[in-house]
């Protein structure tokens, strides 16, 4: 990871932190950067979605622990002074074929690490979704937004249950006055994202259909907007929440600003790939949203952070990735 991480490095000296999702895309990033950084970490994961191969690097190290079990029925006696909660099940494809393995962990998951929070007087930082929001009608979308979502479709199990995630933890916020942050992520991508599985999200799948000059599947019109944000931006936003003082209680949404159509995307892609690729549309999914795009203008001003990522520089070191990687 390339950006600056020395201004957090002091502030995290010698704390532990539970990483839950910590075998996934983002929550091996984060657990990699902070054993680095000489925190004790211990990752909780079931590998639904996550890998033991992104966090193989850190087995055998001094201050890393892998715990293989589900978020909802962990329990402990140990005392964190930071839980992040990263598990879920993120894929559209996945969590529409799971909706009850999706729920859970960010229901009944984040009630159980509230309660640990709440017992051992720990941080909490709560990896919520731009989804809460729906097929919102506000482009760009600000933190005030309440959203747009179909409590019964077929993406409720995703959206409605990390609004219950966010509800709880201002609920702990409100009630036990809990050091709660939530992070409202918009679509991110990167090197470890999953691909080998017929449940990739957006970026990885074109890449991979690209790469073998297949046919590139795309989910209705393709004028449908995304914003995309490069690992290495999260990964700096995600420090900056761990490390802030004076933000307890607050959500960020963080994501890139600048809104792509899907079309786009996928020619950026075949173009970057040098792919002989064509184009195939799909039937639109369900309550998919039209636009979707972040107003990052409160991570700006309070968090001073700003993605620094162009679309086809992140682009790139994902195709290098994906071709080292792809089996
Ligand atoms: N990547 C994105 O674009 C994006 C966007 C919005 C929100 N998020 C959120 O960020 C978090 C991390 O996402 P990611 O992209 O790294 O996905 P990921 O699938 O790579 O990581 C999620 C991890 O959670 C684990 N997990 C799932 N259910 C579990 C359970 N019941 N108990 C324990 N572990 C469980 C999986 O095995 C996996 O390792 C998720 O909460 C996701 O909702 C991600």
């Amino acid at each position: 990871m390339e950006f600056n991480t020395e201004n957090y490095k002091d502030k995290l000296e010698n704390k532990s932190i539970l990483i839950s999702g910590g075998a996934g895309f983002i929550g091996s990033w984060l657990s990699e950067t902070l054993v680095n950084f000489n925190l004790n970490v211990t990752v909780l994961d079931n590998l639904e979605t996550g890998n033991i191969n992104n966090i193989k690097n850190l087995m055998g190290k001094n201050n890393f622990k892998f715990l293989k079990a589900d978020v909802q029925n962990y329990r402990t006696e140990e005392r964190f002074d930071l839980i992040v909660h990263a598990a879920s099940i993120p894929s559209p494809d996945l969590y529409i074929k799971k909706p009850i393995e999706t729920m859970l962990p960010n229901s009944i998951g984040t009630l159980n690490l509230l309660e640990i929070c709440r017992k051992t007087d720990s941080t909490f930082i709560y990896l919520s979704t731009s989804e809460v929001y729906g097929n919102a009608e506000l482009i760009p979308t600000p933190e005030t937004y309440f959203g747009l979502v179909n409590p019964i479709g077929i993406r409720s199990c995703y959206d409605e249950s990390k609004r219950f995630g966010e509800a709880l933890c201002m609920a702990y916020f409100r009630e036990y006055n809990l050091d709660v942050r939530i992070v409202r992520i918009f679509n991110t991508y990167g090197p470890r994202i999953e691909i080998n599985s017929s449940y990739s999200r957006v970026i990885p799948r074109f890449i991979v259909q690209s790469l073998k000059n297949e046919d590139i599947t795309i989910f209705g019109t393709g004028l449908q907007t995304r914003s995309f944000l490069y690992i290495d931006d999260l990964l700096d936003a995600l420090l900056r929440m761990l490390t802030f003082e004076n933000i307890k209680g607050e959500v960020f949404n963080i994501g890139s600003d600048k809104e792509i159509k899907i079309i786009d995307l996928a020619k950026i892609v075949i173009k970057l790939t040098n792919s002989k690729s064509s184009i195939k549309y799909l039937p639109p999914r369900p309550d998919d949203p039209v636009r979707r795009c972040p107003d990052i203008s409160k991570a700006k001003q309070t968090l001073k952070w700003f993605p620094k990522t162009e679309l086809n520089e992140g682009l790139i070191k994902t195709i290098y990735w994906i071709k080292e990687n792809a089996r």
